[in-house]
């Protein structure tokens, strides 16, 4: 058996949220650089991904994907080559329909049916030395008597056994279930395809778009686009486990449109929820707390911890969200969310997070600071700020099963 792909979420970097279609070979090689000299490659945010529009949107004679050559002079095998060099893994772009969401050459199916391209792609991408592949899913064909959920279906298996008969270890980071959100919650094929998108790869873009970086005005809120990807993907942990990875989109901590206690909830948040910690942003120019955030080595381990779970839902209202997860050693990190727009005091009972009649050492994820507690938790959380914890039971009246989940997240 080959090794688990993706035994712990994803991490690294994709140029899409801040450039869009407004980058070239020196924009990846640039922010690949900064990933090394920041240190957060060190810290594992080592793939990096080209999005989309970095092909032409016609193939070539020979029927094979061809590289913008004014963008990408060097071509994707050199680009490979740059990235392993450095110490980092390749990703790059394509869709499972006719053309990608940019309009360039797609691998799936032409309109109106025809011959897909997953096979000869996959072996372009392995030949060029690919790590991973984000396989999206705008211009999907459907046929004439199938679902759109068939549709989807058949190309992202499709994809999936082109990349097992490539010959390289490629991770694949799905779309299937975006394209089924529909912005109502509770629509019955959003669910549906989470349910077999696990079987196909290893991660999984759930939902919208976090929203892109604004160069006119750099200072336009992204908070709510945070919130909103978290408040979907809050729900659904009992789809993750090592291997497959529930992906609420980038990380866009330090990029703009965030205060530094936005940017540094984002990273607690996604780190409680054991999302792809994928950053789009302009790496060299990160804000210092969005850096410090992102490389909150604490925080990684949260999210990157081999129990592989994902936290649950203790409590959410109006003002705060609890989350609880149980990790591999036995500890459990709690994260206390304050939605309003001032600072307030929250008390979280050990109790409500599956530790009832437990002293516990708890460890303030921000501060680094210990402290001994016993009946509740307490902190005065800042506006739009998360508080996190990581509890060690140092003796519990009854014992605490490894592994339990509190809350609605599995
Ligand atoms: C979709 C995806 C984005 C990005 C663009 C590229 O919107 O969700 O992440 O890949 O397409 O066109």
């Amino acid at each position: 058996h080959p090794a688990l792909l993706a035994a712990t979420p994803p991490m690294g970097w994709n140029d899409w949220a801040h450039y869009q279609c407004d980058m070239n070979e020196q924009t990846i090689t640039a922010n690949a650089d900064a990933l090394v000299s920041s240190g957060l490659a060190a810290k594992g945010y080592t793939t990096v991904t080209v999005d989309d529009c970095w092909m032409t949107a016609q193939r070539d004679s020979g029927g094979h994907l061809v590289a913008d050559a004014t963008k990408f002079p060097h071509g994707m095998a050199w680009l490979g080559s740059y990235l392993h060099s450095r110490g980092l893994k390749f990703g790059i772009y394509e869709d499972a329909g006719s053309s990608t969401c940019g309009g360039y050459a797609g691998s799936g199916q032409p309109q109106g049916g025809g011959a897909d391209h997953f096979a000869e792609d996959a072996a372009d991408f392995a030949a060029w030395g690919v790590d991973y592949l984000k396989l999206d899913g705008c211009n999907v064909y459907t046929a004439a008597g199938q679902t759109q959920e068939q549709a989807y279906r058949q190309a992202y298996d499709a994809e999936s056994a082109a990349l097992a008969a490539s010959g390289r270890a490629i991770t694949f980071s799905e779309s299937a279930p975006a394209y089924f959100q529909s912005g109502e919650w509770g629509n019955p094929s959003w669910f549906s395809v989470l349910g077999w998108v696990g079987g196909d790869g290893q991660l999984w873009r759930e939902g919208y778009d976090i929203a892109t970086y604004d160069s006119t005005n750099p200072n336009a809120s992204r908070w709510s686009s945070v919130l909103s990807n978290y408040g979907y993907n809050r729900w659904i942990g009992r789809y993750e486990k090592p291997g497959n990875w529930n992906d609420p989109d980038f990380l866009i901590a330090g990029d703009g449109g965030l205060t530094d206690d936005e940017s540094r909830s984002q990273v607690a948040l996604w780190s409680m929820m054991s999302a792809p910690m994928i950053l789009s942003s302009n790496v060299a120019q990160l804000t210092p707390a969005g850096l410090a955030a992102l490389g909150n080595t604490d925080l990684i381990a949260l999210d990157q911890d081999s129990l592989g779970r994902q936290a649950g839902v203790v409590s959410t209202d109006g003002s705060t969200d609890v989350l609880a997860k149980p990790l591999a050693n036995g500890d459990r990190a709690v994260s206390v969310l304050n939605r309003t727009g001032s600072a307030r005091s929250v008390s979280v009972a050990l109790a409500s997070v599956g530790l009832p009649s437990c002293t516990v050492s708890a460890k303030d994820l921000w501060s680094g600071a210990s402290s001994t507690v016993s009946g509740s938790l307490t902190a005065t959380v800042p506006a739009h700020g998360t508080a996190v914890w990581r509890l060690t039971p140092k003796g519990c009246a009854t014992p605490v099963p490894t592994g339990q989940v509190t809350g609605n997240g599995a």
